[in-house]
């Protein structure tokens, strides 16, 4: 005789499936809710269509979201006045839906950002009149079309040198040296509760993280308030080591400047000798076997060596939780990782915590373990 299935048996069987009705809140988020939120970068592809389920990963165990690509000046004002808000729009909408905040990246960066920014019709350079009107409108229509929903902004991206000058670009070439204070002042103009960062690459460089906290002074002496600084962490296998990491969490605590880590990965792929350790996205090798040696899965010991390195990195962002507001990866599967393609193109890393099928890896095991 066939057993009868009631609905009252199928709502057993989920709950038994899922562990318990009334279990603590899940995810990694969760653990570390009362020290930093815990973010993820959500992919353009994520945010055109049907939006990831209230229990897709990104959803159920980050709360907070960053759009990997949708609100660089490419994607969102392509040509002239052309807003593209659709999958910015989506970005909000996703966040929510997994109560999670909005991060805004990025208003003014020297990539991703077309040619017709810095022109005139005739490709000549513009004016530095131009370009700050352009720079003006550009930040208060985005900035003012999310006011009130996006928590805080990358305001300015990747302006420094190694040696913590100023990179030179057309933003500095045309506007003068102060022209972060610009991009500041709009942001702070369009919505004055937003938080406002500064993000850039290799901070574990003291000239570099040196480059950061003066910034940081002279757009306090401007009267702006940078909320923190963002540490990208585009890290490796191989380098940085922790105590140079540790030591500019320091540098930045020291001087009062609280820090977000923006971009978090741990690629273990091998790279050339000579190549940058930054996260330049220009940069570009070519392609060989001796440099892509996990297309079949990672083998036990490196998946080891990352979760032990992620475990270290966690303490220590623990142990300077009074001054870490946010942890964010750059993605949440090792599918979707832009480290699968730079700097060379091709290739299979996995340096996130969830592997090409959405499980859990040892590393997320070891920073969801234990924390204490
Ligand atoms: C990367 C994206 O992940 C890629 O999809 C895109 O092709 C290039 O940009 N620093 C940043 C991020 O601030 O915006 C970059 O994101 C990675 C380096």
């Amino acid at each position: 005789m066939a057993t009868k299935i009631t609905p009252f048996a199928i709502s057993a069987l989920l709950v038994v499936l899922s562990g318990s009705a009334s279990a603590a809140p899940e995810g990694i988020a969760s653990v570390y809710e009362d020290s930093f939120l815990v973010g993820t970068a959500i992919k353009s592809s994520d945010l055109t269509g049907n939006l990831p389920a209230k229990n897709s990963l990104p959803c159920s165990e980050f709360n907070a979201l960053t759009a990997e690509n949708a609100m660089k000046w490419q994607h969102i004002q392509p040509a002239p006045g052309q807003f593209n808000f659709a999958m910015a729009d989506q970005l909000i909408a996703l966040a929510q839906q997994c109560d999670a905040r909005v991060i805004g990246h990025t208003l003014l960066w020297h990539q991703q950002t077309p040619g017709w920014v810095f022109e005139d019709e005739q490709g000549n350079p513009v004016s530095r009149e131009v370009l700050l009107a352009r720079l003006r409108e550009h930040i208060h229509t985005l900035v003012g079309r999310y006011k009130g929903k996006v928590y805080g902004w990358d305001v300015v991206n990747e302006a420094l040198n190694e040696d913590g000058s100023l990179r030179d670009t057309p933003w500095r070439r045309i506007l003068g040296d102060d022209f972060y204070v610009h991009a500041f002042r709009f942001a702070k103009e369009a919505d004055p509760k937003a938080q406002l960062y500064y993000n850039d690459f290799n901070m574990y460089k003291p000239a570099k993280v040196a480059g950061a906290v003066k910034l940081v002074k002279q757009l306090g002496d401007a009267g702006i308030k940078v909320d923190a600084v963002g540490m990208q962490a585009h890290y490796s296998l191989f380098y940085p080591s922790l105590s140079d990491i540790e030591q500019s969490m320091k540098t930045l605590r020291n001087a009062g400047v609280r820090i977000a880590i923006t971009e978090l990965d741990i690629s273990v792929l091998p790279l050339p000798d000579d190549a940058f350790s930054g996260a330049d996205i220009t940069q570009s090798f070519a392609a060989h076997p001796v440099y892509d040696p996990y297309v079949e899965g990672l083998p036990a010991t490196q998946q080891h060596q990352l979760a032990e390195l992620y475990q270290q990195l966690f303490a220590l962002f623990l142990k300077y939780a009074d001054s870490v507001d946010r942890v964010t990866f750059w993605g949440t599967t090792d599918a979707d990782s832009w480290r699968n393609n730079w700097p060379i193109r091709g290739r299979t890393d996995h340096p996130l915590l969830f592997d090409r099928n959405g499980r859990p890896k040892a590393a997320y095991e070891a920073i969801t373990r234990h924390i204490d």
